[in-house]
């Protein structure tokens, strides 16, 4: 029987098929959007719009009004949950963000200053007091190993210092991500309370790790979240995304119990409809084809369609929305994801 209460976001990481499939962009929100360029203007740095309520709810809300997706995804950072560690976490304009590296775990703290995060559970309150009833709302987090690879290294981009970690400091790096996990933990519980009607745990850097090193520093924590939400919190769907884990998402999917996993643009969609047989799916369109548009964009987000469509299914892009985008690309997005010809 069709729930009819429920939101499409909702119905489809139950395990319903929608035709159309419900859709939300990561990265939804940002520079590609003039209004979020403006928004950011106007509250200076990029950590003060996140620790705005009103300007964060403003951000979330922007490409839903504009675009009509059927998620809102809350505007903030994974970095905000080391910064409540005790880490100091800093965006430089063009240059991405910058922490003070981690020399050894005993360094990283265990007290998690939830206070600090306020203002983004204020946010999620925000959005959902002006939030349709069709739209499902989307709080997130980091993964734990994603989390360390910022924290040891310090910055993006280069994480050889965390791969060390790997090598020659297992009991380092198992209590770098168990104190990640036990935040990540707390961070979620509070945006559940706060109105998240599904959680999202962004693990971007999965695929740096396979085997061994993959099960115990992404799949083990993750579990523990998941375990730990699903108690508190049963109604509640968790969205894993092990970005580029390749053969290993199957593993994560069945280990770590989350709800559905989102796929980066590199899983074919044959590995994608196999991966469904578990439970439902999101993604996986590149981002590069979104950014170019045209003929080749409608013949992918088709062949998703096509692959996909026939089982619970969510439409997202495979990583985050490049700033270039031009929005009309976005616009007939939108309408070809609603049977537009
Ligand atoms: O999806 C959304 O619209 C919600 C907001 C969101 C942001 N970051 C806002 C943001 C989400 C879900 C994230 C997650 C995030 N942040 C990840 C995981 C997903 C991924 O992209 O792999 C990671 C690794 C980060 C860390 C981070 N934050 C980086 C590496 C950067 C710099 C790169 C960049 O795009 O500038 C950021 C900054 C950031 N986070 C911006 C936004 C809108 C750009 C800030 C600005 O200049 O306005």
């Amino acid at each position: 029987m069709k729930n009819q209460a429920k939101k499409p976001l909702l119905q489809v990481l139950s395990g319903e098929t929608l035709s159309p499939p419900p859709w939300w962009l990561m990265r939804q929100a940002g520079r590609y959007l003039s209004e979020y360029r403006e928004l950011r203007k106007k509250a200076g740095s990029f950590l003060d719009l996140c620790y705005t309520p009103e300007l964060a709810a403003e951000a979330t809300l922007q490409p839903v009004r504009r675009f009509g997706m059927d998620a809102a995804i809350l505007f903030s950072d994974i970095l905000v949950v080391p910064a409540a560690l005790g880490r100091q976490v800093s965006f430089r304009d063009g240059d991405g963000p910058s922490l003070e590296p981690l020399n050894e775990a005993g360094e990283l703290g265990e007290s998690f200053d939830q206070a600090m995060l306020e203002p983004v559970y204020a946010a999620l309150r925000l959005v959902k007091s002006q939030l349709s009833d069709e739209t499902g709302l989307i709080g997130f987090a980091g993964g734990p190993w994603t989390l360390a690879c910022y924290v040891i290294a310090g910055r993006g981009g280069d994480f050889a210092a965390a791969k060390a970690w790997c090598k020659t400091n297992h009991s380092g790096l198992d209590r770098v991500t168990s104190i990640l996990a036990a935040a990540v933990t707390a961070h979620l519980g509070a945006q559940i309370e706060a109105g998240a009607e599904t959680v999202q745990i962004f693990d971007s850097w999965a695929g740096l790790l396979a085997g061994e090193q993959f099960r115990r520093w992404v799949i083990a924590p993750t579990k523990r979240i998941v375990g730990n939400l699903r108690r508190r919190y049963p109604q509640t769907p968790i969205i894993g995304f092990p970005r580029n884990a390749g053969a290993l998402y199957g593993a994560y999917f069945a280990e770590t119990g989350v709800d559905a996993v989102s796929l980066d643009w590199g899983v074919s969609l044959d590995q994608a409809r196999a991966l469904q047989t578990h439970g439902p799916v999101q993604g996986n369109l590149d981002p590069a084809l979104l950014a170019a548009g045209g003929k080749g964009m409608e013949k992918a987000v088709r062949d998703i369609l096509q692959a996909l469509g026939s089982g619970p299914f969510v439409f997202n892009l495979g990583h985050g929305i490049l700033p270039e985008t031009p929005v009309g690309n976005v616009t007939r997005l939108g309408e070809l994801l609603r049977g537009g010809p």
